[in-house]
């Protein structure tokens, strides 16, 4: 089948599939509903191939299968035990490629690749595969540097691609009950909302194990790992343990905040905040980082403010999540989890203001309109638990809905821009905390500046 027929076949058979569509800044974003729709057949499947197949890499290639909806064709990496670890996954189906992605871009029956490199790569390998031709699914955050993201929205609209980001949460279910609470008015005005992502384990402050065999020129590519980053000598802890880096990463501001920022983005529609102030260091994890280990950074939308944090050190009892305050309620998420929502308890503090008053003034006062009522409060209301499934995974429907707009041809659901500006505030983050500076956004220049 040449390739434009293809995609016309593709595109037929998505269109049949439910869908559900509304509005997110001002575009209409149509997706599959939550269920994923039912198994494609070879012919009717998106072509993919993965570019980056470490930790994520690895899980997109499982939630790509999940969906029923895409081929497996190509993988690329610098590493080759993560090209045998793909064959493995796909009982050596997969074609390998060692560190040439540009030849991966060069085939023709690949429609679409999924991008999973370190973020010092996004730019360049995003606008390549576009180049190509290819539809895209990029890793969060969607850029290195706020200066990437123009180029990549432009390359997207240029060659008339699908760009995708893969902050997965905005596709699970708990983030569009949570949207749907929160512009619903339940939770009355939303006027500010408090977000954490915290861990407290080696690994999760991404000291991740090191291969025993890996070896540069013989089974890795130090150069092409490095690719646009400055040169320097070769460092398996720098490839493994990147985010630890600020020459290839943001470390918790861009791969954790992140997160947190887009689901924020998502569910109070917003796009970019006005200011960003940050203050944090490393005080724990003295293991030759340059990232911090803890990091604070307060965020001003406007209409409303948001104070998030991450540190490495206790997650016991903080974990990761969202809570959205609203002035007849407040929403709390634990991302990828369970939600409570808490109508508000409001009762007035007469009894305690007015007791400096003689007697009869206070009973004056208490008997006047409804001030005794409003003293006492009613009765306080329970938390409600909204239960909702939690499966398929959210990296699976998040997949799915690439794919969908792949056939469709409609805007993905976390479109270039929308990466770009959760990304942009998670820049802002860094550039506050590396400045001592608070940034603000330059809407009429596109990027931020110290304020
Ligand atoms: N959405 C999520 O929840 C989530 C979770 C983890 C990671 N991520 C994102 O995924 C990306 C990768 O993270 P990771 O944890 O998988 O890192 P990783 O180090 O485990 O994997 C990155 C892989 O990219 C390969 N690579 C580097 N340069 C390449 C090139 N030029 N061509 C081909 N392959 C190349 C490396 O060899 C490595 O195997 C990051 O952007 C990260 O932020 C997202």
């Amino acid at each position: 089948m040449s390739k434009s027929t293809r995609r016309q076949f593709i595109l037929r058979s998505a269109t049949q599939a439910a869908s559900i569509s509304f509005v997110l800044n001002g575009k209409r974003i149509t997706f599959p509903s939550s269920l994923l729709p039912k198994a494609a057949g070879p012919n009717d499947r998106v072509n993919l191939g993965f570019i980056g197949f470490g930790i994520r890499g690895n899980i997109l290639l499982e939630a790509a299968k999940e969906t029923q909806q895409a081929n497996l064709l190509e993988v690329c990496d610098c590493y080759q035990g993560h090209l045998e670890r793909a064959k493995e996954r796909t009982e050596g189906k997969i074609a390998t490629n060692f560190a040439q992605y540009k030849k991966l871009l060069d085939r023709n029956d690949i429609d679409a690749v999924v991008v999973a490199t370190p973020d010092h790569w996004h730019k360049r390998i995003v606008l390549d595969a576009l180049s190509a031709g290819k539809d895209v699914y990029i890793e969060k955050p969607m850029t290195y540097r706020i200066e990437d993201g123009p180029a990549m929205i432009d390359g997207a609209r240029e060659h008339s691609r699908i760009v995708q980001v893969g902050s997965q949460w905005v596709s699970s279910e708990q983030n569009k009950r949570a949207r749907e609470i929160v512009t619903s008015g339940k939770l009355g005005k939303v006027t500010k909302v408090t977000a954490s992502y915290n861990r407290n384990s080696s690994t999760g402050s991404w000291n991740y194990p090191i291969p025993a065999d890996l070896q540069d020129g013989v089974n890795f590519n130090w150069q092409e790992w490095l690719g646009p980053a400055p040169a320097v000598p070769y460092n398996p802890e720098r490839v493994f343990r990147y985010r630890k880096y600020w020459d290839y990463s943001g470390g918790i501001s861009t791969d954790l905040f992140v997160h947190l920022i887009t689901s924020i983005h998502f569910i109070m529609d917003a796009q970019l905040p006005k200011s960003v102030a940050a203050n944090g260091g490393i005080l724990h994890r003295h293991d030759g980082r340059e990232v911090p280990d803890t990091l604070d950074a307060l965020f001003d939308y406007g209409s409303f403010c948001v104070n998030m944090a991450g540190t490495f050190n206790s997650a016991s009892t903080s974990g990761q999540g969202i809570q959205f305050l609203g002035t007849e309620g407040s929403l709390s998420l634990l991302l990828g989890a369970g939600m409570v929502q808490q109508p508000e308890y409001k009762r007035e503090g007469y009894e305690y203001s007015i007791d400096s008053w003689p007697k009869a003034m206070q009973e004056a006062f208490l008997n006047q309109d409804n001030h005794r009522a409003e003293s006492q409060g009613g009765t306080k209301p329970a938390p409600v638990n909204l239960d909702f499934p939690d499966k398929p995974d959210a990296t699976v429907l998040h997949l799915a809905n690439f794919i969908n707009a792949v056939r469709t041809r409609q805007p993905s659901y976390e479109t270039a821009e929308v990466g770009h500006h959760a990304a942009a505030a998670g820049h802002m983050v860094n550039l506050s905390y590396r400045s001592g500076k608070r940034m603000l956004w330059d809407a009429a220049k596109g990027t931020a500046s110290e304020g």
